[in-house]
Parts: C-alpha cells; structure tokens; sequence
C-alpha cells in the first residue's frame, strides 16, 4: 500500500512537468496523499505517473478522485462497455479504427469549446511507438506572464469564442475520421470563455487561446481578432514554455486544461500507438 513517504515526485523540466515514482494509480491513496499528489499537480501542472497497471476501472476509479468524469462527444470511439474512457489508437479491428488515431495534433487545451470545458485530462500509455508519438504541453501560466504589459492591457476582459472544427480537422491528410452524426453536431454550438482566465485553485492567471478551438475574439473586428490571436499565440507556444514529454510504457499522464495546451505530435504509420483517455469535468472558467 502507497504511503506519503513512498512517492517520489521529481521535476522533469522547469517549466512543467514533473513525474511520480513509487505510486499505484490502482492502490488505496489515503486523503493526505491525495492531497500531496493534487499540491505537486498544480506546482508542475503535468503529472507522469510511471509504470502505471492501469485495467480501465482502475484508471477511472483513480481519475473520479480528482472529479465528476466525463464522456466525449465522438462516443464512437469510447472504450466498448466503457462510457468514459476514450481509446486513442491507430489500431484496427475488423478494419475499423479502435479508437481515435488523430487526436489533437495542434494546439489546444481539452473540449475548450464547450462552456464548462474539463479540468484534466488522464492520458495511459499501453503501446508506444519506438520514435515520434511525444506529446508537447506548453504552460500558459508563464505565457500569460511573458506577455509585455501593454499587451496585458490590451487584453483584460477580452473574451475569445471556441469551436470544434471538426470538419476540418478530419479533411486533413491521413485522417480516418467519420462525419459527425446529426446529434453530434447539435453539441457543437461553441463556447465563450474569457481570453486569460484564473486558475480556481491556484488563483493564478494564465492565456486560455489556442490555434486548434479559438476562433475569434468576441467584439474585434476580424483582421484585428486573427492578429491578436496569433500574437498571443507566439507566446502561447514559444520554445521557453514548452514541455516535450517523450512516453514510456505505462506511463499516465495528468495534465492540468486550465494552465496548458497541448499538441499531439506524429509517428512513423507501421507502429502502433494505443491509450486510453479519462476526461474530468472542470468549472466554468473566469
Ligand atoms: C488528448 C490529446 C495527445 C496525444 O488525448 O486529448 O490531445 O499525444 N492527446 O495523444
Ligand atoms: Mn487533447
């Protein structure tokens, strides 16, 4: 059984991430060292759990500590006799995709673009490709403080609409996305949140735009709006924020929406990539 002294966390670069040792995401975890875990998460934002044996209802039960989870609109790729687990995959069965195999291969932070988006996201790594694959979390705390002052300004209050662009994302090159079925696209009505939004438990401000859901920022002109966005973008996804986290088998990693974005990035198509997803609800953001 895990206790306070046996868990190890370790930074794993100084701008995010840090990873836990000596932890079973399936074990009892008493309330003190839930409380340590939760201190470490908002330090660090991503937490990598290390050599997980996550079985799926472990892998809930663990990511319900943290919160209320949640489904996902493209319920066809849910983990079958599972609703809230999502298969990331590019494995077939039966000539069908197993799961989602193109997941967020740009920028975003998670289901932004509905009105009470998730707080975090647990990402468990059964098959990893040998090359390509990392996952790139980029922290929008110390985006927003970069930021010159004048531009602080300029943005105070501002808020930014968020849209699922689906069709676009599955008109890119390689996908094996499916049209949306007429109840799927009737939960894509978007979402208006504000463009720097506070951390409900840290207290802290951090950017809350991304190239992959915002689309606008509500009151501006277009060019304006596109030119904004994309100013705050560079230093969204500047090198200086930017954590690569590079996976290792059993990894699961617990990232924080409200304090990052992320980007999937690509492999080589002959290996395999295979996760599961558990998504929990967060709070409308200010
Ligand atoms: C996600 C996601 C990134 C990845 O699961 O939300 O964006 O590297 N995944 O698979
Ligand atoms: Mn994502």
């Amino acid at each position: 059984m895990p206790n306070a002294s046996s868990l190890i966390v370790r930074p794993l670069s100084p701008i995010a991430g840090a990873e836990v040792l000596g932890f079973d995401g399936n074990g009892p975890l008493a309330e003190s060292e839930f409380a340590a875990l939760k201190n470490a998460w908002h330090d660090h934002c991503v937490l990598v759990f290390r050599d997980q044996r996550f079985t799926p209802d472990g892998q809930e039960n663990f990511s319900a500590r943290f919160g209320a989870l949640k489904g996902h609109i493209l319920s066809q790729y849910l983990l079958p006799g599972y609703d809230k687990t999502l298969v990331l995959s590019n494995k077939k069965v039966n000539g069908e995709p197993a799961g989602l195999e193109d997941a967020g291969r740009y920028w975003h932070s998670d289901v932004s673009y509905e009105d009470v988006p998730p707080m975090a996201s647990l990402l468990y790594a059964l098959e990893i490709p040998p090359e390509g694959g990392d996952t790139l979390f980029a922290n929008q705390y110390a985006a927003y403080e970069n930021l010159p002052g004048n531009l602080k300004q300029r943005i105070a209050g501002l808020k930014a609409r968020h849209m699922f662009n689906y069709g676009k994302i599955q008109a890119e090159a390689g996908s094996s996305r499916k049209p949306l079925s007429a109840e799927q696209q009737a939960q894509l009505a978007g979402a208006v949140h504000p463009v720097v939004r506070t951390h409900p438990e840290t207290g802290r401000k951090a950017l809350y735009v991304s190239p992959g859901f915002t689309v606008a920022i509500e009151g501006l002109p277009p060019d304006e709006s596109e030119s904004l966005l994309k100013e705050l973008w560079s230093y969204a996804t500047s090198g200086d924020v930017i954590y690569r986290h590079r996976w290792q088998p059993r990894d699961a990693v617990l990232w924080d929406n409200r304090c990052l974005m992320h980007h999937a990035t690509t492999y080589p198509a002959q290996y395999t990539r295979h996760m599961h997803r558990t998504t929990i609800a967060g709070t409308k953001p200010f």
